[in-house]
């Protein structure tokens, strides 16, 4: 399989009861009621594993959803992204029962100060032996800036003007304040590591001051593999700078094509390789046997699905209380704090289209592929070939249900296509994202690659 072409597949999940499609937790064949249990989550990536998955992916959230109606009590009784948590918390645990899987999880840059983060990304990069991804997010919801004690919500692009700080710190701390010789763990000189070779990083900033030196020795990758969830125009820009993978949520496979060709193109803009970016599709995959029981399997879903808990979630992430739209209403240009990145994700699928408020509840948090392995495989295919994408985040609608219909189903079709990987490669996460041609660290490439510290020229990969 040539570099970079083949599919990589992420499972998709948050460490609570109703994740994205909603109502689906009253099933008996799920088991979502189980989050707070370690079992499930076991069990979830041990089969993940065996179907050769590049990694589980959690999304996280600090706070509740009350857009909708003014009020969370929508989202607190359908359980939307509520309870919900910590991602990180699962880190070790999973990495501890599996050998290969990537550990990829969510946290925003206004939840945590980026010195303790530093040293949190490093302890689990340490503990899976260099398995670690972090999902970088800016927030939308109001309630976690309420909670974090910024007040309202700053503004979006503000956001992410912190989101480039925050980045800068942990690059420092992460690649520049331990050299690579630094530990030196002389038991006869009774020497541990070289003071001369472990350097504070003096940062002095619009947003944090931080002296340093890190807390952490370096771990496998230094920097996790950096993931970033965000499509507008700045959401953008802050991906070509700082991602090496990133999640999108495109309606359709034209909309897919036009957000990739806008990404790699702002990628060289900022210095990089077009392949330095990995784009992975958020998508569900009903699927079964027969067209027939795919489809009735699809009936179900439906009839569980949560209208209300839909416009919960919805409204969250458009930061717009959709009960208040007429739903034949077109969306025009509804600006928002919140994610600007779906609405052009609509103009990017269909530019002719007028979209209307109805659409974003129906479309938004399904995008959907339904069918028998065979057509399942058909269509990813075509996601990969003509959207373009390098991924993708599959969703559930029962877990681990889903994930058991797509390996049991889909995966073995994909391998004798030979899109999806058979075995997994050797090495770090990153190693193994980008099939070998990155080493264990950043690509020297990425900006981050600049503040490393007494590392000759020429081995700086
Ligand atoms: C596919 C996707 C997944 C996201 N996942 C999360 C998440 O788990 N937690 C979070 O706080 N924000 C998440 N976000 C929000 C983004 O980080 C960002 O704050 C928001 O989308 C606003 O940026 P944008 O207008 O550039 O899209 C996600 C966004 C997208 C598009």
């Amino acid at each position: 399989m040539p570099a970079q072409r083949r599919l990589r597949l992420n499972a998709f999940t948050m460490n609570v009861v109703s994740h994205i499609v909603q109502g689906q937790w009253t099933r008996e064949d799920t088991r979502q009621r189980e989050y707070t249990k370690l079992d499930p989550w076991v069990e979830l990536a041990q089969l993940l594993e065996r179907g050769k998955f590049d990694a589980v992916f959690f999304a996280d959230v600090v706070g509740a959803y009350d857009v909708y109606q003014g009020s969370r009590d929508a989202s607190v009784r359908n359980a939307v992204q509520f309870p919900v948590n910590d991602p990180s918390a699962l880190v070790p645990v999973l990495a501890h029962v599996t050998e290969h899987l990537g550990l990829a999880f969510t946290l925003s840059i206004l939840q945590e100060h980026p010195f303790s983060f530093a040293r949190r990304a490093s302890t689990l990069d340490h503990y899976s032996d260099g398995r670690v991804a972090w999902n970088i997010v800016t927030s939308y919801l109001e309630n976690a800036a309420r909670n974090l004690g910024y007040g309202d919500l700053p503004l979006h692009d503000t956001r992410y003007d912190r989101g480039d700080e925050y980045l800068e710190v942990l690059y420092k701390l992460w690649e520049g304040s331990w050299e690579d010789d630094a530990v030196v763990a002389d038991r006869e000189r009774g020497i541990y590591a070289d003071p001369a070779k472990v350097h504070e990083i003096g940062h002095v900033g619009e947003y944090y001051d931080v002296v340093g030196p890190h807390l952490s020795e370096p771990s496998p990758q230094r920097t996790p593999v950096l993931f970033q969830a965000g499509s507008s125009e700045r959401g953008r820009e802050f991906a070509a700078r700082h991602a090496e993978a990133t999640f999108i949520v495109a309606q359709n496979i034209r909309g897919a094509r036009a957000n990739v060709d806008d990404l790699r193109a702002r990628l060289v803009r900022h210095g990089r390789h077009p392949d330095d970016l990995l784009v992975f599709q958020g998508l569900t995959v009903i699927t079964a046997a027969t067209e027939a029981e795919a489809l009735a399997k699809e009936r179900e879903v439906q009839e569980q699905l949560s209208e209300e808990g839909t416009f919960a979630v919805v409204s969250g992430w458009l930061g717009a209380d959709l009960g208040a739209y007429d739903p034949d209403t077109p969306i025009g240009d509804l600006r928002t704090n919140s994610q600007e990145g779906i609405i052009k994700g609509l103009a990017e699928a269909a530019p002719d289209h007028t979209w209307r408020f109805g659409d974003l509840v129906k479309r938004i948090a399904n995008t959907r592929i339904v069918g028998t392995p065979e057509q399942v495989a058909d269509e990813l295919q075509a996601w990969h070939e003509e959207g373009g994408i390098d991924g993708v985040n599959l969703t559930y609608t029962t877990t681990p249900g889903s994930f058991v219909d797509f390996i049991d189903g889909v995966v073995p079709v994909l391998q004798e296509r030979g899109i999806v990987q058979r075995e997994y490669r050797e090495g770090t996460l990153r190693e193994k994202l980008f099939d070998g041609q990155v080493g264990p660290r950043l690509s020297p490439r990425h900006p981050g690659a600049a503040y490393r510290r007494g590392v000759p020229a020429g081995v700086r990969s």
